[in-house]
């Protein structure tokens, strides 16, 4: 045996230890970068194999973990992959994991983060969605709570164990961070804390959406809107599917079907509505298209082992995609919004950006659904080059990243919407999301009540499901069932897939046509409320609709209700559909907004808190329309006879806000005696409001009762009560 064989057979001997024990992997630091959030870095940890692309920023150390810290997770590494273990003591609730099927309480349930194009959540038995939130909240008993954040994108599982919450990478070391505070509200601030909230979106995109695959000419797109005007079903947006494209080359309009968009846009915004199109990530590989052209000419494209581009099929057959861990790539893209939106178009919608990449013809042991694992991505800037495997679950965010950018650039005094599909934890800070393509049955439409709740939980708090069921024909039971509280979800869209029933609101007949418009009427004038938790949200990154154990975090009965959910604080939605639903104890009184709700058995059944004041708006076609004129309060006084609640509004277009163009008004409730007394106690922002709010309406809702008054900012409102 000369030198050479002895050195590669201790080589080999290593390999085959290392291939076979996990090795437990000592932490290298830890240090505190927030309020009760610690980071901790394992040894080996190395930022050129594992970058995050889930925080905001780079933490800064505050100082040293605390003493009395009981949260300490443990990192392994066997065969070049990276695991951590949380051990939990005592009886814990466990939440989180972002877009999940399956129920709220995850106790006992695992994912696969993987983002995958799942029709009907088919894959993996809906183990595997379209984005990836390596992210657990625990509630503990006494209600204090805390989150642990797995800040990796490689491929990887989640495991969820009462006992033990397990995270296993097929990748690099990477760092872990654990927040641990009072409450499960606190936890989520501080999640928000390390990746950011969304941003304020604009007014409209709390309205009624639109969509079908697809609305496929510009006089189709014109019927539908006009549908909505005569039949007076509030409604703001009107969606357009891969069908305006012409051949499915993103960033064209068909010359036929759609030849002039600037019109259709115009037309629409006369109407009161605004226009969203599709734009996905492949982009047709051919040669006299000005986006592969110029693409190429930039060299953006993701390229094979070999250094040839990388195709794949998607809707226009071959492809090509852009590398969006590439400075140069994001930038190239964000420029292609600049002509697109110049037609007006007011919204985009990114999606198969998982990627999905359609390999049906391979044999169906190689299918993938996306690239090749190894297939390498170039990085640039903060972002080392690195492999499909670690960038996949990245995609969808980097490719939102670079969306966003285009279109404020594009319309920089205008708030971008933008809404995806893939996406990855923190990737709220650039866009909204939906759940994908579901299918039109009970199961689902049960089911979208935990997807957005959990997704809420997990840093997104812009969320809701195809209304009405994506796949499959939709029966009227089935919509009017579903709108009846998808109404009161963050993101309202009705959606169809091609091939499948008309599902718009008038699509079932009269009496589902009703329910439908007292549907979206009772979202409508419940928008200044809306609207007020959207700014919240965009401060704390506390969720819109949160459930039900938030009235309550001790109160253990309510840790798995998944039907009825909190709309805020201070409205509780529960559906048609719930059967024995866990309600928080406590004043909840009934609310009623418009007339015939209470006799149609569709609508979810609304309850005000003790406590609280909400505000509210009149009926109205779209977000554009004034709701203030006048401002209905509804009031629900606790057990001390007081109430309080809060509405900001500002221009709901726009960034004048920043600099103080809002407003934020405080309102309180007292009874003494048999008088309840109203009144604004606190104004903030510079905005002048007595143009916009003459009158105010208020509804005291009180043992069953309702009783009215009404007045002027200036003074307070009295309300005798008998
Ligand atoms: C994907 C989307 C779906 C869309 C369709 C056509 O399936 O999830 O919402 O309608 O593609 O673009």
């Amino acid at each position: 045996m000369n030198f050479k064989t002895i050195l590669f057979s201790i080589f080999f001997i290593s390999l085959g230890i290392s291939k076979s024990a996990a090795q437990e992997v000592p932490l290298l630091k830890t240090s505190l970068v927030g309020s009760r959030i610690v980071e901790f870095v394992p040894k080996g940890f190395d930022k050129s194999k594992t970058p995050s692309l889930i925080l905001s920023s780079e933490p800064k150390s505050k100082g040293k973990m605390p003493a009395d810290w009981s949260l300490i997770p443990e990192f392994t590494f066997k065969n070049n992959k990276a695991s951590a273990v949380l051990n939990l003591k005592g009886e814990i609730s466990l939440y989180g994991g972002g877009e999940v099927t399956g129920p709220l309480l995850r106790n006992g349930q695992s994912i696969k983060l993987w983002n995958t194009d799942t029709g009907a959540y088919s894959v993996e038995g809906g183990k595997r969605l379209y984005q990836t939130h390596p992210w657990v909240m625990g509630v503990r008993q006494d209600g204090t709570a805390f989150g642990i954040i797995f800040d990796s994108t490689w491929k990887a599982e989640l495991i969820t164990n009462s006992d033990q919450i397990i995270y296993n990478s097929e990748g690099a070391l990477f760092k872990v961070y654990i927040i641990d505070r009072k409450s499960p509200q606190e936890v989520i601030k501080g999640l928000s804390e390390l990746t950011g909230t969304i941003k304020l979106p604009p007014r409209w995109a709390l309205g009624y959406h639109q969509c079908r695959f697809s609305y496929d000419s510009e006089k189709r797109v014109m019927e539908i809107a006009d549908n909505f005007r005569e039949k007076k079903i509030p409604c703001d947006v009107i969606w357009m599917d891969i069908d305006y494209m012409q051949g499915y080359r993103v960033f064209t309009f068909d010359s036929v079907r759609f030849p002039n968009p600037k019109i259709l846009n115009d037309n629409l915004h006369k109407k009161g509505f605004r226009a969203v199109y599709m734009i996905d990530p492949g982009v047709k590989v051919d040669k006299e298209y000005s986006v592969y052209k110029t693409g190429t000419e930039n060299d953006v494209w993701v390229k094979k082992n070999n250094g040839q581009e990388y195709h794949g099929k998607v809707w226009p057959g071959d492809c090509a995609f852009p590398d969006f861990t590439n400075p140069k790539s994001r930038n190239w893209w964000a420029g292609l919004y600049k002509d697109f939106l110049s037609t007006g178009i007011d919204g985009v919608w990114n999606d198969m950006n998982e990627p999905a990449v359609n390999d049906n013809d391979f044999p169906e042991d190689k299918r993938l659904g996306t690239m090749p694992y190894d297939t390498p991505h170039k990085g640039g800037g903060n972002l080392p080059s690195g492999s499909h495997l670690l960038y996949h679950n990245a995609y969808g965010r980097l490719m939102v990243e670079a969306s966003y950018d285009g279109i404020l650039k594009t319309n920089s005094a205008k708030r971008p919407f933008l809404l995806t599909r893939s996406n990855l934890l923190g990737g709220q800070r650039y866009a909204a999301t939906w759940t994908g393509d579901n299918y039109a049955g009970w199961d689902h439409l049960k089911l979208s009540v935990p997807m957005s709740l959990t997704l809420g939980l997990s840093g997104q708090p812009f969320s809701g499901p195809d209304i009405g069921g994506f796949l499959g024909d939709t029966s009227g039971d089935l919509w009017a069932n579903w709108l009846g509280f998808g109404a009161f979800m963050p993101f309202a869209r009705g959606h169809a897939c091609a091939g499948t029933n008309d599902k718009e609101p008038w699509a079932y007949g009269e009496a589902i046509e009703k329910t439908s418009r007292i549907a979206l009427e009772r979202r409508y004038r419940l928008l200044p409320y809306l609207y007020t938790l959207f700014y919240e949200s965009s401060k704390t990154g506390l969720p819109v609709m949160a459930p039900v154990f938030f009235a309550d975090n001790k109160d253990l009965r309510l840790r798995a209700e998944e039907q009825a959910f909190l709309l805020g604080e201070n409205l509780l939605v529960v559906p048609a559909f719930a059967k024995n639903p866990v309600l928080p104890s406590g004043i909840w009184e009934e609310l009623n907004l418009v007339e015939g709700e209470k006799e149609d058995k569709y609508q979810a059944k609304l309850s005000i808190k003790g406590g609280s004041i909400i505000p509210a708006g009149k009926i109205i076609q779209n977000a554009g329309e004034n709701s203030f004129d006048p401002l209905s309060l509804f009031v629900c006084l606790d057990k001390e006879g007081k109430a309080k609640g809060e509405l900001y509004l500002d221009s709901g277009e726009g960034f004048g806000f920043q600099k103080g163009d809002y407003a934020l008004m405080t309102f309180s409730a007292e009874k003494k005696n048999n008088v309840v007394i109203v009144r604004v106690s606190d104004t903030t922002g510079k905005r002048n409001i007595k143009e916009e709010i003459k009158e105010i309406n208020v509804n005291l809702v009180l043992e069953g009762k309702t009783y009215k008054g009404s007045g002027t900012l200036k003074d307070g409102i009295s309300i005798i009560v008998k």
